[in-house]
This record gives C-alpha cells, structure tokens and sequence, in this order.
C-alpha cells in the first residue's frame, strides 16, 4: 500500500502497568498496531495491504466495500483509496442514512476522502454477495474490485498473518478483539506451537467458530464470548468509564467497540485468576478509534458520560 510502506510498518509493544497485573504477577503488553497510520490503523491497514495489491495488479481503478454506519473499515478503506489514487464506493447499510449522513462524523470523512455512498436497505443488505446484487451495482458504478464486509478474505488473512513477528514467541498468550474474525486467523496461522490465542467477540452469536476455521489450520486458540456488554457497538457506563480510567493511567486510547471490550476482558480474567502467574500476554491494539466520535454522539444523546480521550 502507497505511500505506506508494508515492509516500513514498525509496530512497538507497550508494556501496560497495572496494579492488579502486579497483584497477580502477569505481564500485559500491547501491540500497537493503532500507531501504523492515523487514518489506516490496525488491523484496517494489514487487510487492506494485499487487496490493494491485487486490485492494482487485476488494473482496477475502483474499490467497492460494504459496511455499517460507523464503520472503521468504510473509513480506512476510503483514505486508503485516495492515497492509491482509486475511486471508491461504499455500499451503506440502512437506507435512511441516506438523509443525515453528513452528521455522521465515519461517513461525512470517507466522503471528504471521495467515497460515493450507496445506502441499501437492511434487506438488500443482506443480499450482497449474491451475483444478482453485484450485477445491479456494476450497472450504476462500471467495473470494481470487491473488498468484503469488514475486508475479511484470504487476502486479509495473509495481511493479518504479518502482525505477529518473531520476537513475539517471548508471549505465552496473545489476545485480540473479533468481529468477522480475518483478524484472529491471521494470528492464529503466524502464532508459535506453544502459545496460545484468545479471541473476544465484540458481537453475539456462535457463527464465527465456524467462520474462522474457514481460514486456519492450527487447533490452540479459542473465543472468549463474555465481553461483548450486549452485542456489537453496545456499551454500558462501566466500558466507558473503564475506557477513561485507561487513557488517564496509562496514556492508550482504547475504542469502545473492539479493543476497550477486549482488554477489558483480559483484565477481568486476570482478576478472576485464569491467568497463572508468570505469564505473558500479549494483546493486539487492532486500532478502530475514528468509532470513538459516533459512540459520543449516541452518549451524549442519552446523557450518558463520554469517552473522553
Ligand atoms: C478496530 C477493530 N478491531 C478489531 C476488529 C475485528 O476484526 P475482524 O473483523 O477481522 O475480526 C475490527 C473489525 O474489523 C476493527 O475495526
């Protein structure tokens, strides 16, 4: 990906203190993978990263992608189209965004990065891998390369296999947040023998066992499904204040929907001693915080405290 450099990308851990980690003897690192690029952070950048590629090696000119609202890949896949010089369309779901989307703060920046928006009905929505579906948007837009919802395909999974790096077989566990789960397969894939991966869904339901071992081979991982606080993109004031008490302790920005679910997760679970001392975890920062602005602007509709960070 131009002008990011894949091979450039230096990603540091961050070692967090914590008194309770302290308490229990178990080491938290986090990689920040938030820090790759402002706009194209996380795991956003390392899927996009061969889809690009191959989009440019097919002589693609447009990207088509699909998302939600708030959506964080929507956002970095309109910055990454503008830095390649390609057009980009993004398919909406819901079409009564159609009349106020330049409030929301995802769609009003992808569409300063020269996104077109397509706003679809929850019903066609659904239907939008179908041929049918595809055909009708090559009709209006001409010829494109589809990147799928999220960004998740064999390509991403590749990008997301480039996260971990040799020095991290020090870490006895890696944990990192799930949506479709691309992420968590790539890590899975590039893990050692000897750790261990934990996934965390941001969302409810049991399908993604199913979707993840589409792309992975190796058995020593699991999902860990109590910290989603509802479903996707729900919160409650504990997430947020939990999310405030980390930025002003430790300086990290965590998003309410992905990393702040996740690393919540691992806290708890180390003060319920799941975690034996002396071990060393490792989390991955997937980034995601362009989502924080939405999530405000839902707070602060019902009066309820704000991320503030
Ligand atoms: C910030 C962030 N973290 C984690 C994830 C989960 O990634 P995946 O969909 O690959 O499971 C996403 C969603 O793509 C995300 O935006």
């Amino acid at each position: 990906m131009e002008p990011l450099s894949p091979e450039g990308v230096l990603v540091s851990n961050q070692k967090i203190s914590h008194p309770l980690l302290e308490k229990k003897k178990v080491e938290l690192h986090l990689k920040r993978e938030d820090l790759i690029h402002p706009e194209i952070s996380g795991n956003k950048f390392r899927k996009l990263k061969y889809n690009l590629l191959r989009a440019k090696e097919l002589k693609y000119d447009t990207l088509l992608t699909f998302g939600g609202a708030y959506s964080n890949h929507i956002a970095a896949t309109a910055y990454a189209g503008k830095v390649n010089k390609m057009q980009t369309i993004g398919v909406i779901r819901g079409e009564e965004i159609a009349e106020r989307w330049s409030d929301n703060p995802t769609l009003s920046a992808a569409h300063q990065q020269g996104m077109k928006f397509k706003f679809v009905s929850r019903t066609d929505y659904r239907k939008k891998e179908s041929t049918a579906f595809i055909n009708k948007l090559k009709m209006e837009f001409g010829e494109f390369y589809v990147v799928p919802e999220g960004g998740t395909n064999n390509l991403a999974v590749r990008g997301c296999e480039e996260i971990l790096t040799p020095k991290d077989a020090e870490f006895d566990i890696i944990c990192c947040s799930v949506g479709t789960g691309g992420t968590l397969a790539g890590i899975i894939n590039s893990a050692t023998p000897s750790q261990q991966v934990i996934g965390f869904p941001a969302l409810k339901g049991h399908f993604l066992k199913k979707d993840i071992c589409k792309f992975v081979e190796n058995g020593n991982w699991k999902l860990c499904e109590d910290y989603h606080f509802g479903g996707y993109a729900r919160v409650d004031e504990s997430l947020i204040s939990f999310i405030n008490e980390m930025y002003q302790n430790t300086g990290i920005p965590l998003d309410p929907v992905y990393t702040g679910k996740m690393i919540f997760g691992v806290l708890d679970l180390v003060a319920g001693d799941f975690f034996d001392p002396g071990i060393k975890i490792l989390a991955i920062h997937t980034g995601g915080l362009q989502g924080i602005a939405g999530i405000n602007l839902y707070l602060k509709s019902k009066n309820l405290p704000i991320i503030d960070i």
